[in-house]
């Protein structure tokens, strides 16, 4: 599936049949882990592209697609990926394929506990919680951490990696439907966005919560701030709402408070060491039961566009998939 021109989900893809891959990833020239896909993860960065908004830029005509999972046909040497091997890769383009190429860096073993459609949901959410949360928020045991949009891909995936750190969960939510989501996810408390959210997450945290992870922006965040307790962290993690912010320096002051930026995907792209950390912690709260991702909506692969729809429409449960071949 090819985006052809920058006109939206509604027009800008095309079936189209290719040659097979290279072994080559732009991120490793020469050398990558070619991967015959099962399921394709449908994600923000996708719906962008097909407007063009996207900070990555690729030629047209392209395979978008930045993870998926699947069955690795051939693997560089010492990559420790065998051929028949089970596996989430992060491809960053061309996962809307029967095949596709990752870095063995962002290519990892999928635990049996998972289907593919949850393998296809695993990297991108999961190491962007992990990421933003333990080693930008410092969420530690104990702590209180607040979601927004915590029915969505990262909101479901930073509940179920908070609880593995030790922490409670309060999730923020716009729909009794997404409610639910956020339970299943494993949220400990439940709020509806509107006029009071911020006083009831007062209440439940008891005074303010010591981290918010905030994948919305817009008109949130200066009550997003004053959610926090003393030495609390409020970092940003993306703009689903449309409106970036701007803060007024002054409340980080009077409240003894911290914005905090995280950008995974910029951060992590150069540091394979700093990959494998992070796959294997996720790789342990997969074991110990904490991560479980939640599927939302699937289509097969020729309806990609009503998959982009279903985000671009506010609609999105959990993770989107693409099921490219039943598994
Ligand atoms: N910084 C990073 O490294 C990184 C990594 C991955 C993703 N991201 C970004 O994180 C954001 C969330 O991604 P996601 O996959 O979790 O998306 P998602 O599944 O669609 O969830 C986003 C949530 O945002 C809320 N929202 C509020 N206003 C919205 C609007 N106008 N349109 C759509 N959603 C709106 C919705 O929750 P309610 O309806 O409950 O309010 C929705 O559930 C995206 O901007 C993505 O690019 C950043």
């Amino acid at each position: 599936m090819q985006v052809v021109e920058e006109s939206g989900p509604e027009s800008a893809l095309a079936l189209a049949e290719l040659p097979e891959p290279e072994p080559s990833h732009m991120l490793t020239p020469g050398e990558g882990v070619v991967v015959e896909v099962h399921c394709a993860g449908v994600s923000f960065p996708e719906l962008l592209q097909t407007r063009g908004q996207y900070q990555m830029k690729p030629e047209l005509p392209f395979v978008p697609g930045s993870e998926v999972a699947g069955v690795v046909r051939s693997a560089p040497n010492g990559s420790g990926l065998a051929e028949g091997d089970r596996v989430a890769a992060f491809c960053a383009l061309g996962g809307f394929a029967e095949s596709a190429v990752a870095p063995a860096f962002f290519t990892f073993p999928l635990s049996p506990e998972l289907e593919m459609g949850q393998g296809a949901g695993l990297i991108l959410n999961y190491h962007t919680a992990y990421f933003a949360l333990v080693l930008r928020g410092r969420l530690k045991e104990g702590e209180t951490e607040l979601m927004h949009g915590a029915a969505g891909g990262v909101g479901t995936a930073s509940l179920q990696v908070a609880r593995a750190t030790g922490a409670r969960t309060i999730a923020l939510v716009s729909s009794e439907e997404k409610h639910d989501v956020a339970e299943q996810a494993g949220a400990d408390a439940v709020v509806r966005v509107g006029e009071n959210w911020k006083d009831e997450v007062k209440e439940l945290s008891g005074g303010g919560v010591d981290v918010v992870l905030d994948p919305v922006g817009g008109d949130r965040f200066t009550d997003s701030l004053r959610s926090l307790r003393e030495d609390g962290r409020l970092v940003v993690v993306g703009f689903t709402g449309g409106a970036i912010p701007e803060v007024r320096v002054n409340r980080l002051l009077l409240g003894n408070t911290e914005v905090v930026g995280a950008g995974w995907g910029a951060y992590v792209m150069g540091k394979p060491d700093l990959n494998r950390e992070i796959g294997a912690e996720v790789s342990r709260m997969v074991d110990a039961g904490f991560i479980r991702p939640i599927v939302g909506a699937r289509f097969p692969l020729e309806q990609a566009a009503e998959a982009l729809k279903v985000l671009d429409e506010r609609r999105a449960t959990g993770k989107v998939v693409l099921d490219v071949r039943p598994t």
